[in-house]
């Protein structure tokens, strides 16, 4: 397979010729793409200064990234499966789309979006099931160069209209509702309420799903099997310009709204096709399974983009771990024959917790390769998924990377780079690590810690935050001048190996989702008898973070005493979604805070720990009262 790495002498070769000469080394990966028009220069790259960051890969040139998934590899593979779909309900039967099929109805669905009258440029809001219309849809946006903005289907209609409204987009496509285990999520109703606050939608395409009945709005909504009916499979591609944006992909971070990812085409073709083939080590006919949701960065790069360009066979699930019961992701694995299984330490810790007979009981013998993101992976989780679920003989690629990165930074290749238990460990080619202090200043050498920073450009990464350039020169290089800041603390260890300890700044990873804690308090203060509020992370042991909230209320009565946490979860369900509701409520009477009118969350954080040992200085509080108050009614045991 072309661009792919042998072994780990050649991975060290490769890694150096990337730092030495980072123009030659992706013009060569490059080289193996389809392109109207090559570049005329492979990057150009300013971190800092006037309008910063300004980065363009591969200048000039001319594409179409589903040329690159489809015509490029029809010879070959029109009769390949490209991607498989597991549904939600075993008793339902799987799809299976070959690369000519998928081809097909990828083109049909674009000419129905040009007859709907999406042009070039234009935004389309996707808020879908895990069904293979979500690919389709995605892939005929990238076909006709319509900028797919995939708003994950667990989000509440506050969140989507909000991600709508701030990429003004002319499209909708959504479904009738969508299953979930045991659940039916109300799609089409949540889009409803969405719709009436996001007045530049002029078509929502509706897909039939559950076969639930819902209200269509003449003139504007249209049902996807109307639209597509007597559409023709020729479409000719829009020939893209290299920096055209391909996405928009909306993620949380320390302060104000989500922020919505631009993502270009060229770089992140490139990018995502390099780093699938080769941390996965993929070879012809693999069987290939990433459990991710398309709604978040994995699956946009590794379920849709990554394989399918490097003509592989993908599968995708529409429903969860436990669904009918724990043994589920082995039937799966089982029933494919899956050689490399890409999941997040969240579903590894959630089946482990259900016993090992769930996974005794079924022959995982075809899996090579076991990938994990999405957070740090702990000690017993990795030895688990290393022992129990590979057998001990499949190498975990634990992948460390960001939306904002497009693809995988730091991570061992499959079977190539020597593994250790919750290492990322090293960077792959092309990607400049440093670590740095508070005041940016580098630390050198081995057996060191500090703040993840990527000094390099490489093509995967992210152009802009949509309508807000200075909003992402602010948040990722203002901090240290001429670095990307990741937000994460990383060691590096004597080998230099990278292990990444966990987000520096107000962001929570709650299941691998990252949940901005700015977010959530917003929301809980929505609510009507609310007066404050302050959310940290806590160690969880499922979810790897839980959302903790220290809230200051109103007077209450009893009857409001008795229904406020129940009502403060729902404000939150309803305004951002329910994987923000916080696990633990605690009513208090004050938050800690500076003279200054800071809120100290280094202590509630410590609090929510469950160690008020060393809470360091707190004399600096306006009422230092209140911390003792807070510990005496903490919702965890916490250590004195
Ligand atoms: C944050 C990015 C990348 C897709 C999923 C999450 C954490 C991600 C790892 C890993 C330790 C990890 C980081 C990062 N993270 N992968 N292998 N080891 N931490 O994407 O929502 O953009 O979150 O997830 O904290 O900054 P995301």
């Amino acid at each position: 397979m072309l661009n792919k790495i042998s072994g780990f002498a050649d991975y060290l070769q490769k890694y150096q010729e990337s730092i030495a000469d980072p123009e030659k080394f992706w013009a060569q990966i490059a080289e193996a793409n389809y392109w109207h028009k090559k570049w005329d220069q492979v990057v150009e790259w300013r971190f800092d200064g006037p309008k910063a960051p300004d980065v363009k890969w591969f200048l000039n040139a001319k594409l179409n990234i589903t040329e690159n998934i489809f015509e490029r590899n029809m010879f070959l593979r029109k009769d390949q499966t490209a991607l498989i779909w597991e549904p939600n309900d075993p008793a339902e039967k799987e799809i299976k789309l070959t690369y000519g099929e998928l081809f097909d109805k990828v083109k049909q669905f674009a000419n129905a979006l040009l007859n709907l009258g999406v042009k070039k440029g234009d935004r389309v809001a996707i808020y879908l099931p895990m069904v293979p219309e979500l690919a389709i849809a995605m892939m005929a946006c990238a076909r006709i160069g319509a900028i797919h903005s995939i708003i994950f289907a667990g989000f509440s209609s506050t969140a989507l209209s909000d991600r709508i409204v701030d990429a003004s987009a002319k499209v909708l496509i959504t479904s009738d509702g969508g299953f979930r285990g045991n659940k039916i999520i109300p799609l089409k109703e949540i889009a409803d309420e969405a719709l009436k606050k996001s007045p530049s939608v002029e078509h929502a395409v509706v897909l039939k799903r559950t076969g639930k009945e819902i209200t269509m709005t003449t003139g504007r909504d249209v049902w996807w099997h109307d639209v597509i009916k007597g559409m023709s499979t020729e479409n000719k591609a829009e020939v893209m310009d290299a920096e055209d944006t391909l996405f928009i992909l909306y993620t949380s971070g320390s302060t104000g709204k989500p922020k919505g990812v631009v993502h270009s085409q060229a770089g992140y073709m490139v990018y995502s096709e390099y780093t699938f083939k080769n941390v996965f080590q993929y070879s012809e006919g693999d069987m290939y399974w990433c459990t991710a949701d398309i709604g978040w960065v994995t699956g946009h790069s590794y379920i849709i983009y990554g394989p399918l360009l490097a003509g592989a066979t993908s599968i995708m699930f529409e429903g969860i771990p436990t669904f009918p019961d724990a043994g589920r992701f082995w039937d799966i694995v089982d029933k494919y024959k899956v050689n490399q299984i890409y999941t997040a330490p969240t579903a590894i810790r959630a089946l482990m917790a259900q016993g090992d007979e769930w996974v005794e009981s079924h022959d995982l013998s075809s899996l090579k390769v076991l990938g994990t993101v999405g957070e740090p992976i702990n000690e017993e989780a990795w030895h688990w998924y290393h022992d129990m679920v590979g057998k001990g003989r499949c190498p975990i690629v634990d992948t460390w990377w960001q939306t904002e990165t497009g693809g995988m930074l730091i991570s061992p290749l499959a079977g190539i780079t020597p593994t250790k238990p919750t290492m990322a460990t090293l960077p792959l080619p092309g990607i400049q690590p440093i670590l740095v202090d508070q005041e940016g200043n580098e630390i050198q050498g081995n057996a060191v810690q500090g703040i993840l920073c990527i000094k390099y450009p490489w093509p995967g990464m992210l152009r802009t935050t949509w309508g807000d350039h200075d909003r992402c020169y602010q948040t990722y290089f203002s901090t240290f001048k001429g670095l990307y800041l990741t937000g994460d603390g990383a060691k590096r260890d004597e080998e230099g190996y990278y292990r990444i300890i966990g987000r520096i700044d107000d962001v929570i990873n709650v299941s691998g989702h990252r949940i901005g804690t700015a977010e959530v308090e917003d929301a809980i203060n929505e609510h009507p008898k609310v007066v404050e509020s302050a959310v940290v992370g806590y160690p969880h042991p499922i979810k790897g973070s839980g959302i903790y909230a220290y809230v200051i209320t109103e007077s209450l009565s009893d009857e409001e005493q008795k229904n406020i946490e129940a009502e403060i979860r729902d404000t939150v369900n309803k305004l951002i979604g329910s994987i923000a509701k916080p696990d633990i409520i605690q009513l208090v009477s004050g938050l800690p805070k500076t003279r200054s009118g800071k809120i100290m969350r280094r202590i509630l954080r410590k609090i929510g720990e469950g160690d008020a040992t060393n809470l360091g200085d707190i004399s600096t509080l306006l009422d230092p009262d209140v911390v003792e108050d807070i510990i005496s009614g903490a919702k965890v045991e916490v250590k004195r």
